[in-house]
Protein backbone atom coordinates (compact mmCIF):
# COMPACT_ATOMS: atom_id res chain seq x y z
CA UNK A 1 0.00 0.00 0.00
CA UNK A 2 1.20 3.45 -0.82
CA UNK A 3 1.34 5.64 2.39
CA UNK A 4 4.31 8.06 1.46
CA UNK A 5 4.57 9.90 -1.77
CA UNK A 6 7.27 12.39 -2.45
CA UNK A 7 6.91 15.15 -5.48
CA UNK A 8 10.57 16.58 -6.98
CA UNK A 9 9.99 20.20 -7.97
CA UNK A 10 8.07 22.57 -5.81
CA UNK A 11 6.95 24.59 -8.53
CA UNK A 12 3.34 25.83 -10.26
CA UNK A 13 2.62 22.15 -10.55
CA UNK A 14 3.80 20.43 -7.57
CA UNK A 15 3.06 22.69 -4.86
CA UNK A 16 -0.17 22.88 -5.47
CA UNK A 17 -0.80 19.61 -6.56
CA UNK A 18 0.54 18.22 -3.76
CA UNK A 19 -1.27 20.40 -1.49
CA UNK A 20 -4.89 19.25 -2.40
CA UNK A 21 -3.53 15.36 -2.56
CA UNK A 22 -2.40 15.88 1.38
CA UNK A 23 -5.95 18.01 1.91
CA UNK A 24 -7.65 15.05 0.11
CA UNK A 25 -5.76 12.28 1.51
CA UNK A 26 -5.01 12.86 5.21
CA UNK A 27 -3.14 9.69 5.92
CA UNK A 28 -0.86 9.74 3.05
CA UNK A 29 2.32 11.43 3.56
CA UNK A 30 3.44 13.71 1.15
CA UNK A 31 6.75 15.56 0.86
CA UNK A 32 7.58 18.32 -1.88
CA UNK A 33 11.12 19.09 -2.24
CA UNK A 34 13.03 20.89 -4.66
CA UNK A 35 16.96 21.72 -5.36
CA UNK A 36 15.89 25.40 -4.95
CA UNK A 37 16.36 26.24 -1.15
CA UNK A 38 14.83 29.64 -1.26
CA UNK A 39 12.18 28.14 -2.86
CA UNK A 40 11.69 25.37 0.12
CA UNK A 41 12.15 28.14 2.50
CA UNK A 42 9.24 30.51 0.66
CA UNK A 43 7.05 27.24 0.78
CA UNK A 44 7.65 27.02 4.49
CA UNK A 45 7.22 30.08 5.56
CA UNK A 46 5.40 30.54 8.51
CA UNK A 47 3.69 33.91 6.76
CA UNK A 48 0.85 32.32 4.00
CA UNK A 49 1.86 35.88 1.95
CA UNK A 50 5.64 34.83 1.26
CA UNK A 51 4.72 31.46 -0.55
CA UNK A 52 6.49 31.29 -3.49
CA UNK A 53 3.26 31.33 -6.01
CA UNK A 54 -0.18 33.02 -5.65
CA UNK A 55 -2.74 31.20 -6.65
CA UNK A 56 -6.34 31.38 -5.03
CA UNK A 57 -7.54 28.84 -2.41
CA UNK A 58 -3.92 27.85 -1.98
CA UNK A 59 -2.65 29.17 1.30
CA UNK A 60 -6.15 27.87 3.08
CA UNK A 61 -4.78 23.75 1.77
CA UNK A 62 -0.97 24.90 2.65
CA UNK A 63 -2.41 25.97 6.22
CA UNK A 64 -4.37 22.89 6.77
CA UNK A 65 -1.68 20.46 5.95
CA UNK A 66 1.51 21.80 6.16
CA UNK A 67 3.76 20.34 8.60
CA UNK A 68 0.61 17.60 9.13
CA UNK A 69 1.20 15.41 6.55
CA UNK A 70 1.85 17.77 3.95
CA UNK A 71 5.91 18.87 3.88
CA UNK A 72 8.34 21.15 2.11
CA UNK A 73 12.31 19.97 2.09
CA UNK A 74 15.23 20.10 0.32
CA UNK A 75 16.47 16.79 1.51
CA UNK A 76 15.57 15.11 -1.60
CA UNK A 77 17.45 11.82 -1.31
CA UNK A 78 15.37 10.98 1.98
CA UNK A 79 11.98 11.86 -0.12
CA UNK A 80 13.29 9.74 -2.61
CA UNK A 81 14.15 6.96 0.54
CA UNK A 82 11.13 6.60 2.07
CA UNK A 83 8.64 7.32 -0.38
CA UNK A 84 6.39 4.16 -2.54
CA UNK A 85 5.48 6.66 -4.92
CA UNK A 86 7.99 9.31 -6.80
CA UNK A 87 6.29 12.14 -8.78
CA UNK A 88 8.45 14.42 -11.43
CA UNK A 89 6.89 18.16 -11.48
CA UNK A 90 10.38 19.98 -12.69
CA UNK A 91 10.69 22.21 -15.38
CA UNK A 92 11.06 21.10 -19.15
CA UNK A 93 11.89 24.32 -20.94
CA UNK A 94 13.07 24.47 -24.64
CA UNK A 95 16.63 23.42 -25.19
CA UNK A 96 19.02 26.50 -25.59
CA UNK A 97 21.67 24.26 -27.06
CA UNK A 98 22.35 20.94 -28.95
CA UNK A 99 20.53 18.82 -30.99
CA UNK A 100 16.63 20.77 -31.41
CA UNK A 101 17.93 23.66 -30.08
CA UNK A 102 14.97 26.35 -29.89
CA UNK A 103 12.34 23.36 -30.39
CA UNK A 104 13.07 20.44 -28.48
CA UNK A 105 12.13 19.72 -25.17
CA UNK A 106 14.87 19.98 -22.86
CA UNK A 107 14.76 16.52 -20.60
CA UNK A 108 17.99 17.25 -18.34
CA UNK A 109 16.04 17.90 -15.30
CA UNK A 110 13.77 14.82 -15.98
CA UNK A 111 17.08 13.16 -16.74
CA UNK A 112 19.06 14.01 -13.62
CA UNK A 113 15.75 13.04 -10.97
CA UNK A 114 15.26 9.44 -12.45
CA UNK A 115 19.08 9.46 -12.03
CA UNK A 116 18.68 10.15 -8.40
CA UNK A 117 15.69 8.20 -7.56
CA UNK A 118 17.69 5.26 -9.17
CA UNK A 119 20.84 5.90 -7.23
CA UNK A 120 18.94 6.63 -3.68
CA UNK A 121 16.10 3.95 -3.98
CA UNK A 122 16.71 1.25 -2.18
CA UNK A 123 13.15 -0.74 -2.63
CA UNK A 124 10.99 -0.78 -5.62
CA UNK A 125 9.06 2.27 -6.54
CA UNK A 126 6.36 4.25 -9.05
CA UNK A 127 8.12 6.62 -11.13
CA UNK A 128 5.25 9.37 -12.01
CA UNK A 129 5.48 11.80 -14.61
CA UNK A 130 3.56 14.80 -13.89
CA UNK A 131 6.34 17.30 -16.00
CA UNK A 132 4.80 17.62 -19.48
CA UNK A 133 6.96 15.45 -21.50
CA UNK A 134 7.52 14.34 -25.29
CA UNK A 135 6.14 10.96 -26.70
CA UNK A 136 8.14 8.33 -25.45
CA UNK A 137 10.19 10.12 -22.69
CA UNK A 138 8.90 6.54 -20.38
CA UNK A 139 11.15 4.85 -22.16
CA UNK A 140 14.18 6.53 -21.71
CA UNK A 141 13.51 7.58 -17.84
CA UNK A 142 13.01 3.55 -18.04
CA UNK A 143 16.93 2.94 -19.25
CA UNK A 144 17.84 5.37 -16.92
CA UNK A 145 16.29 3.94 -13.85
CA UNK A 146 17.71 0.66 -15.21
CA UNK A 147 21.42 1.44 -16.07
CA UNK A 148 22.01 2.88 -12.51
CA UNK A 149 19.77 0.83 -10.70
CA UNK A 150 19.84 -2.86 -10.96
CA UNK A 151 18.21 -4.42 -7.64
CA UNK A 152 14.80 -2.75 -7.97
CA UNK A 153 11.87 -2.70 -10.08
CA UNK A 154 10.51 0.74 -11.63
CA UNK A 155 6.88 1.53 -12.79
CA UNK A 156 7.43 4.51 -15.05
CA UNK A 157 3.67 6.49 -15.11
CA UNK A 158 2.52 9.23 -17.12
CA UNK A 159 0.27 11.19 -15.23
CA UNK A 160 0.13 14.88 -17.06
CA UNK A 161 -0.91 17.97 -15.33
CA UNK A 162 -4.04 19.70 -16.99
CA UNK A 163 -4.18 22.51 -14.53
CA UNK A 164 -4.38 25.88 -15.74
CA UNK A 165 -2.42 29.10 -13.37
CA UNK A 166 -5.26 31.81 -11.41
CA UNK A 167 -7.40 28.55 -11.11
CA UNK A 168 -4.97 25.81 -10.19
CA UNK A 169 -6.95 24.70 -7.32
CA UNK A 170 -10.37 24.88 -8.46
CA UNK A 171 -8.98 22.63 -11.68
CA UNK A 172 -7.29 20.67 -9.53
CA UNK A 173 -10.61 19.65 -6.92
CA UNK A 174 -13.06 19.33 -10.34
CA UNK A 175 -10.86 18.24 -13.19
CA UNK A 176 -13.02 17.67 -16.26
CA UNK A 177 -10.32 14.53 -16.49
CA UNK A 178 -7.41 13.22 -15.04
CA UNK A 179 -5.03 10.89 -16.93
CA UNK A 180 -3.22 7.91 -16.56
CA UNK A 181 -1.17 6.13 -18.72
CA UNK A 182 0.55 2.65 -17.57
CA UNK A 183 2.40 -0.10 -19.57
CA UNK A 184 -0.07 -3.35 -19.89
CA UNK A 185 1.31 -5.93 -17.29
CA UNK A 186 0.41 -7.20 -13.86
CA UNK A 187 2.76 -4.35 -12.56
CA UNK A 188 2.36 -1.48 -14.85
CA UNK A 189 -1.79 -1.91 -14.25
CA UNK A 190 -0.98 -2.50 -10.26
CA UNK A 191 1.06 0.97 -10.35
CA UNK A 192 -2.05 2.61 -12.34
CA UNK A 193 -4.14 1.25 -9.56
CA UNK A 194 -1.91 2.35 -6.95
CA UNK A 195 -2.37 6.22 -8.54
CA UNK A 196 -6.14 5.90 -9.07
CA UNK A 197 -6.33 5.18 -5.22
CA UNK A 198 -4.97 8.51 -4.54
CA UNK A 199 -7.49 10.80 -7.05
CA UNK A 200 -10.61 8.51 -6.24
CA UNK A 201 -10.88 9.83 -3.14
CA UNK A 202 -12.10 13.36 -4.59
CA UNK A 203 -12.08 12.52 -8.24
CA UNK A 204 -15.19 10.56 -9.47
CA UNK A 205 -14.06 7.02 -11.51
CA UNK A 206 -15.72 8.09 -14.42
CA UNK A 207 -13.46 11.16 -15.21
CA UNK A 208 -9.97 9.05 -14.45
CA UNK A 209 -9.35 7.93 -17.97
CA UNK A 210 -6.80 5.41 -18.41
CA UNK A 211 -4.79 4.73 -21.27
CA UNK A 212 -1.14 3.73 -22.48
CA UNK A 213 1.68 5.50 -21.95
CA UNK A 214 2.99 7.18 -25.53
CA UNK A 215 -0.99 8.11 -25.57
CA UNK A 216 -0.69 10.03 -21.97
CA UNK A 217 2.20 11.82 -22.91
CA UNK A 218 0.76 12.88 -26.52
CA UNK A 219 -2.35 13.55 -25.53
CA UNK A 220 -1.06 16.44 -22.95
CA UNK A 221 1.09 18.08 -25.88
CA UNK A 222 -2.27 17.45 -28.44
CA UNK A 223 -4.54 19.58 -25.52
CA UNK A 224 -2.38 22.22 -25.21
CA UNK A 225 -1.52 22.82 -29.04
CA UNK A 226 -5.62 22.63 -29.38
CA UNK A 227 -6.07 25.13 -26.46
CA UNK A 228 -3.26 27.54 -28.10
CA UNK A 229 -4.37 26.88 -31.69
CA UNK A 230 -7.89 28.53 -30.41
CA UNK A 231 -6.20 31.44 -29.50
CA UNK A 232 -3.96 31.84 -32.38
CA UNK A 233 -7.33 31.41 -34.53
CA UNK A 234 -9.42 33.65 -32.95
CA UNK A 235 -6.58 36.07 -32.87
CA UNK A 236 -6.23 35.90 -36.17
CA UNK A 237 -9.40 37.05 -36.57
CA UNK A 238 -9.07 39.86 -34.42
CA UNK A 239 -6.84 41.29 -37.52
CA UNK A 240 -9.48 40.78 -40.08
CA UNK A 241 -12.08 42.34 -37.91
CA UNK A 242 -10.05 45.90 -37.68
CA UNK A 243 -10.00 46.19 -41.24
CA UNK A 244 -13.46 45.34 -42.18
CA UNK A 245 -15.72 46.95 -39.14
CA UNK A 246 -16.46 43.43 -37.44
CA UNK A 247 -16.23 43.21 -34.00
CA UNK A 248 -14.15 39.92 -32.04
CA UNK A 249 -16.57 39.77 -29.73
CA UNK A 250 -19.54 39.52 -31.47
CA UNK A 251 -17.35 36.89 -33.84
CA UNK A 252 -16.52 34.82 -30.83
CA UNK A 253 -19.98 34.82 -29.64
CA UNK A 254 -21.21 33.83 -32.67
CA UNK A 255 -18.80 30.78 -33.56
CA UNK A 256 -18.99 29.63 -29.75
CA UNK A 257 -23.08 29.61 -29.78
CA UNK A 258 -22.23 26.55 -32.01
CA UNK A 259 -22.07 23.61 -29.64
CA UNK A 260 -19.38 21.30 -31.71
CA UNK A 261 -17.70 24.71 -31.07
CA UNK A 262 -18.22 25.72 -27.72
CA UNK A 263 -17.07 29.03 -26.02
CA UNK A 264 -14.01 28.54 -24.42
CA UNK A 265 -10.74 29.97 -24.94
CA UNK A 266 -12.23 32.41 -28.10
CA UNK A 267 -11.04 35.57 -26.35
CA UNK A 268 -8.97 37.20 -28.44
CA UNK A 269 -5.73 38.68 -26.85
CA UNK A 270 -2.27 40.33 -26.71
CA UNK A 271 -1.32 37.04 -27.30
CA UNK A 272 -1.17 33.80 -25.57
CA UNK A 273 1.41 33.54 -22.66
CA UNK A 274 2.53 31.34 -20.26
CA UNK A 275 5.33 28.60 -19.70
CA UNK A 276 4.10 26.33 -21.92
CA UNK A 277 1.86 26.75 -24.71
CA UNK A 278 4.68 27.81 -26.77
CA UNK A 279 7.65 25.70 -25.46
CA UNK A 280 4.46 22.64 -25.99
CA UNK A 281 4.23 23.08 -29.40
CA UNK A 282 7.60 24.06 -30.37
CA UNK A 283 8.15 20.70 -28.83
CA UNK A 284 5.46 19.25 -30.85
CA UNK A 285 7.13 20.63 -34.20
CA UNK A 286 10.20 19.12 -33.16
CA UNK A 287 8.72 15.47 -33.13
CA UNK A 288 6.75 16.27 -35.98
CA UNK A 289 10.29 17.09 -37.79
CA UNK A 290 11.58 14.16 -36.46
CA UNK A 291 9.19 11.93 -37.51
CA UNK A 292 9.36 13.19 -40.99
CA UNK A 293 5.78 14.67 -41.07
CA UNK A 294 7.30 18.08 -42.26
CA UNK A 295 3.78 19.29 -43.41
CA UNK A 296 2.27 18.82 -39.52
CA UNK A 297 5.37 20.63 -38.06
CA UNK A 298 5.18 23.37 -40.39
CA UNK A 299 1.01 23.84 -39.35
CA UNK A 300 1.24 23.76 -35.78
CA UNK A 301 4.60 25.88 -36.35
CA UNK A 302 2.19 28.41 -37.21
CA UNK A 303 0.09 28.68 -34.32
CA UNK A 304 3.48 30.21 -32.84
CA UNK A 305 3.79 32.49 -35.33
CA UNK A 306 0.31 33.80 -35.33
CA UNK A 307 1.36 34.55 -31.67
CA UNK A 308 4.48 36.85 -32.40
CA UNK A 309 2.50 38.24 -34.77
CA UNK A 310 -0.08 39.08 -32.82
CA UNK A 311 2.05 40.88 -30.11
CA UNK A 312 3.95 42.74 -32.48
CA UNK A 313 1.07 44.01 -34.37
CA UNK A 314 -0.63 45.19 -31.07
CA UNK A 315 3.12 47.07 -30.20
CA UNK A 316 3.54 47.83 -33.50
CA UNK A 317 -0.15 50.22 -33.03
CA UNK A 318 1.35 52.04 -30.46
CA UNK A 319 4.12 53.33 -31.83
CA UNK A 320 2.58 54.37 -35.33
CA UNK A 321 -0.23 56.17 -33.23
CA UNK A 322 3.15 58.33 -31.20
CA UNK A 323 4.31 58.58 -34.63
CA UNK A 324 1.26 59.85 -36.37
CA UNK A 325 0.23 62.30 -33.50
CA UNK A 326 3.13 63.30 -32.75
CA UNK A 327 2.56 62.34 -28.77
CA UNK A 328 5.36 61.94 -26.36
CA UNK A 329 7.26 58.81 -25.93
CA UNK A 330 5.63 57.57 -22.82
CA UNK A 331 3.35 54.50 -22.38
CA UNK A 332 1.89 52.73 -19.15
CA UNK A 333 1.80 49.19 -19.36
CA UNK A 334 -0.60 47.70 -16.90
CA UNK A 335 -0.13 44.33 -16.39
CA UNK A 336 3.10 41.87 -16.38
CA UNK A 337 1.74 38.52 -15.40
CA UNK A 338 0.87 36.32 -18.04
CA UNK A 339 -2.70 36.13 -17.32
CA UNK A 340 -4.75 37.13 -14.31
CA UNK A 341 -4.67 35.68 -10.62
CA UNK A 342 -1.23 34.39 -11.11
CA UNK A 343 2.46 36.01 -10.25
CA UNK A 344 3.94 33.93 -12.85
CA UNK A 345 5.14 36.71 -16.34
CA UNK A 346 6.85 33.75 -18.12
CA UNK A 347 6.38 34.28 -21.59
CA UNK A 348 4.50 36.92 -20.88
CA UNK A 349 2.97 39.09 -23.50
CA UNK A 350 3.92 42.37 -21.61
CA UNK A 351 7.36 41.23 -21.48
CA UNK A 352 7.28 41.25 -25.72
CA UNK A 353 5.11 44.44 -26.08
CA UNK A 354 7.65 46.46 -23.18
CA UNK A 355 10.55 45.13 -25.32
CA UNK A 356 9.34 46.41 -28.77
CA UNK A 357 8.46 49.64 -27.34
CA UNK A 358 11.42 50.58 -25.49
CA UNK A 359 13.52 49.27 -28.47
CA UNK A 360 11.82 52.45 -30.57
CA UNK A 361 12.64 54.39 -27.90
CA UNK A 362 9.82 54.30 -25.66
CA UNK A 363 10.14 55.24 -22.01
CA UNK A 364 7.82 52.50 -20.35
CA UNK A 365 5.83 52.79 -17.02
CA UNK A 366 5.09 49.57 -15.42
CA UNK A 367 2.47 48.26 -13.39
CA UNK A 368 0.89 44.84 -12.12
CA UNK A 369 -0.64 44.12 -9.07
CA UNK A 370 0.94 41.21 -8.21
CA UNK A 371 4.36 40.45 -10.42
CA UNK A 372 7.60 41.58 -8.27
CA UNK A 373 9.70 44.82 -9.92
CA UNK A 374 13.28 42.22 -10.23
CA UNK A 375 11.07 40.34 -11.87
CA UNK A 376 9.64 42.24 -14.30
CA UNK A 377 13.70 43.57 -14.57
CA UNK A 378 14.71 40.63 -15.21
CA UNK A 379 12.15 39.50 -17.63
CA UNK A 380 13.33 41.91 -19.64
CA UNK A 381 16.26 41.71 -19.35
CA UNK A 382 16.44 38.11 -20.04
CA UNK A 383 13.99 38.87 -22.91
CA UNK A 384 16.53 41.41 -24.42
CA UNK A 385 19.76 39.43 -24.27
CA UNK A 386 18.19 36.53 -25.80
CA UNK A 387 17.45 38.37 -28.57
CA UNK A 388 20.92 39.43 -29.30
CA UNK A 389 21.74 42.48 -26.76
CA UNK A 390 24.63 43.00 -25.21
CA UNK A 391 25.13 43.43 -21.28
CA UNK A 392 25.54 47.87 -21.46
CA UNK A 393 22.98 47.86 -24.59
CA UNK A 394 20.31 46.18 -21.94
CA UNK A 395 21.15 48.22 -19.17
CA UNK A 396 20.81 51.22 -21.04
CA UNK A 397 17.25 50.13 -22.03
CA UNK A 398 16.40 48.78 -18.77
CA UNK A 399 16.78 53.03 -17.84
CA UNK A 400 13.62 53.49 -20.13
CA UNK A 401 11.39 50.89 -17.57
CA UNK A 402 9.94 52.82 -14.10
CA UNK A 403 7.72 50.36 -12.22
CA UNK A 404 5.14 51.47 -10.28
CA UNK A 405 3.23 50.22 -7.18
CA UNK A 406 -0.23 51.29 -7.95
CA UNK A 407 -2.25 51.73 -10.88
CA UNK A 408 -2.92 55.45 -10.43
CA UNK A 409 0.39 56.47 -10.31
CA UNK A 410 1.42 54.48 -13.44
CA UNK A 411 -1.06 56.37 -15.08
CA UNK A 412 -0.28 59.74 -14.24
CA UNK A 413 -0.13 61.69 -17.37
CA UNK A 414 0.66 59.25 -18.90
CA UNK A 415 -0.25 59.85 -23.08
CA UNK A 416 -0.53 56.20 -23.70
CA UNK A 417 -2.20 53.54 -21.90
CA UNK A 418 -1.69 50.16 -22.96
CA UNK A 419 -3.16 47.11 -21.39
CA UNK A 420 -2.39 43.96 -21.66
CA UNK A 421 -3.78 41.44 -18.76
CA UNK A 422 -7.09 41.30 -17.58
CA UNK A 423 -6.69 41.98 -14.26
CA UNK A 424 -10.19 42.53 -12.42
CA UNK A 425 -8.02 45.55 -10.76
CA UNK A 426 -7.93 47.25 -14.16
CA UNK A 427 -11.95 45.95 -14.59
CA UNK A 428 -13.11 47.62 -11.84
CA UNK A 429 -11.10 51.15 -12.61
CA UNK A 430 -13.28 54.31 -13.19
CA UNK A 431 -11.82 54.52 -16.80
CA UNK A 432 -14.78 57.40 -17.10
CA UNK A 433 -13.98 59.64 -14.48
CA UNK A 434 -9.94 58.87 -14.99
CA UNK A 435 -10.55 60.56 -18.40
CA UNK A 436 -12.58 63.56 -17.40
CA UNK A 437 -10.04 64.22 -14.85
CA UNK A 438 -7.63 64.73 -16.91
CA UNK A 439 -7.12 67.47 -19.00
CA UNK A 440 -4.65 65.81 -22.00
CA UNK A 441 -7.07 62.74 -22.83
CA UNK A 442 -4.84 59.84 -23.21
CA UNK A 443 -5.57 57.20 -25.96
CA UNK A 444 -6.16 53.73 -24.11
CA UNK A 445 -4.97 50.63 -26.52
CA UNK A 446 -6.80 47.89 -24.59
CA UNK A 447 -5.82 44.47 -25.70
CA UNK A 448 -8.36 42.69 -23.18
CA UNK A 449 -11.60 43.82 -23.66
CA UNK A 450 -10.67 45.58 -20.17
CA UNK A 451 -12.99 48.89 -20.74
CA UNK A 452 -16.72 48.24 -21.52
CA UNK A 453 -17.96 51.55 -22.03
CA UNK A 454 -18.58 51.41 -26.07
CA UNK A 455 -19.26 55.24 -26.26
CA UNK A 456 -15.62 56.00 -25.44
CA UNK A 457 -13.09 57.62 -27.89
CA UNK A 458 -9.92 57.60 -27.79
CA UNK A 459 -9.14 54.22 -27.34
CA UNK A 460 -8.31 51.54 -29.64
CA UNK A 461 -9.63 47.87 -28.51
CA UNK A 462 -8.18 44.79 -29.96
CA UNK A 463 -9.96 43.33 -32.32
CA UNK A 464 -12.52 46.39 -32.86
P1 LIG B 1 8.41 25.43 -12.20
O1 LIG B 1 9.61 26.02 -12.85
O2 LIG B 1 7.45 26.33 -11.53
O3 LIG B 1 8.87 24.35 -11.13
C1 LIG B 1 9.80 23.35 -11.41
C2 LIG B 1 10.68 23.16 -10.18
O4 LIG B 1 11.52 22.02 -10.39
C3 LIG B 1 11.62 24.32 -9.89
O5 LIG B 1 11.35 24.82 -8.60
C4 LIG B 1 13.03 23.73 -9.99
O6 LIG B 1 13.93 24.25 -9.03
C5 LIG B 1 12.75 22.26 -9.72
N1 LIG B 1 13.77 21.36 -10.28
C6 LIG B 1 14.24 21.29 -11.54
N2 LIG B 1 15.13 20.30 -11.66
C7 LIG B 1 15.24 19.73 -10.45
C8 LIG B 1 16.00 18.64 -9.93
N3 LIG B 1 16.82 17.95 -10.74
N4 LIG B 1 15.88 18.33 -8.62
C9 LIG B 1 15.05 19.02 -7.83
N5 LIG B 1 14.30 20.04 -8.23
C10 LIG B 1 14.39 20.40 -9.54
O7 LIG B 1 7.69 24.58 -13.33
P2 LIG B 1 6.12 24.26 -13.42
O8 LIG B 1 5.42 25.41 -14.01
O9 LIG B 1 5.68 23.70 -12.13
O10 LIG B 1 6.13 23.12 -14.53
C11 LIG B 1 6.63 21.84 -14.26
C12 LIG B 1 6.23 20.91 -15.39
O11 LIG B 1 4.80 20.82 -15.44
C13 LIG B 1 6.64 21.37 -16.78
O12 LIG B 1 6.96 20.24 -17.56
C14 LIG B 1 5.39 22.04 -17.33
O13 LIG B 1 5.32 21.97 -18.74
C15 LIG B 1 4.30 21.19 -16.72
N6 LIG B 1 3.01 21.88 -16.52
C16 LIG B 1 2.98 23.15 -16.03
C17 LIG B 1 1.76 23.78 -15.79
C18 LIG B 1 1.69 25.19 -15.27
O14 LIG B 1 0.59 25.72 -15.22
N7 LIG B 1 2.76 25.81 -14.86
C19 LIG B 1 0.58 23.08 -16.02
C20 LIG B 1 0.64 21.78 -16.50
C21 LIG B 1 1.88 21.19 -16.74
C1 LIG C 1 -2.55 26.20 -20.01
C2 LIG C 1 -3.72 25.19 -20.18
O1 LIG C 1 -4.95 25.90 -20.13
C3 LIG C 1 -3.68 24.13 -19.09
O2 LIG C 1 -4.68 23.16 -19.34
C4 LIG C 1 -2.31 23.46 -19.10
O3 LIG C 1 -2.22 22.52 -18.05
C5 LIG C 1 -1.23 24.50 -18.92
O4 LIG C 1 -1.34 25.49 -19.98
C6 LIG C 1 0.16 23.96 -19.02
O5 LIG C 1 0.38 22.90 -19.54
O6 LIG C 1 1.02 24.71 -18.54
P1 LIG C 1 -2.11 28.31 -18.48
O7 LIG C 1 -1.06 28.60 -19.48
O8 LIG C 1 -1.76 28.31 -17.06
O9 LIG C 1 -2.77 26.88 -18.79
O10 LIG C 1 -3.32 29.35 -18.64
P2 LIG C 1 -4.46 29.53 -19.76
O11 LIG C 1 -5.70 29.88 -19.09
O12 LIG C 1 -4.49 28.41 -20.69
O13 LIG C 1 -3.95 30.82 -20.53
C7 LIG C 1 -2.79 30.79 -21.35
C8 LIG C 1 -2.67 32.08 -22.12
O14 LIG C 1 -3.70 32.16 -23.10
C9 LIG C 1 -2.83 33.33 -21.25
O15 LIG C 1 -1.90 34.30 -21.68
C10 LIG C 1 -4.25 33.79 -21.52
O16 LIG C 1 -4.43 35.16 -21.34
C11 LIG C 1 -4.39 33.39 -22.98
N1 LIG C 1 -5.80 33.19 -23.40
C12 LIG C 1 -6.55 32.22 -22.83
C13 LIG C 1 -6.33 33.98 -24.41
O17 LIG C 1 -5.64 34.85 -24.96
N2 LIG C 1 -7.62 33.78 -24.79
C14 LIG C 1 -8.40 32.83 -24.24
O18 LIG C 1 -9.58 32.70 -24.65
C15 LIG C 1 -7.85 32.02 -23.23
Amino acid sequence: MVTKICCIGAGYVGGPTMAVIANECPRLKVVVVDQDEKKIKSWNNKSLNELPIYEPGLKELIENARNKNLYFSEDIDKAIEESHMIFMAVNTPTKKTGTGKGFAADLSNVEACAKRIALKSKSDKIVIEKSTLPVRTAEKIKEVLKKFNKKNNFEVISNPEFLAEGTAIQNLYKSDRVLIGGENTDSGKEAVNALVQIYKKWIPESKILKTNVWSSELAKLASNAMLAQRISSINSFSAICEKTGASIQEISKAIGMDRRIGTEFLESSVGFGGSCFKKDILNLVYLARFYKLNDIADYWHNVVKINSFQMTRFAKNITNYIEENKKNKVVSVLGWAFKSNTNDSRESPSIYVSSYLIQKGIDIKVYDPMVLEERIKSDLNDHLVSIGFKLNQVNKLLKKVEIYKSLEKAVRDSPIIAIITKWEEFQKFDWDLYIKHRKNKPFIFDGVKVIKNKGMTNIYSLGN
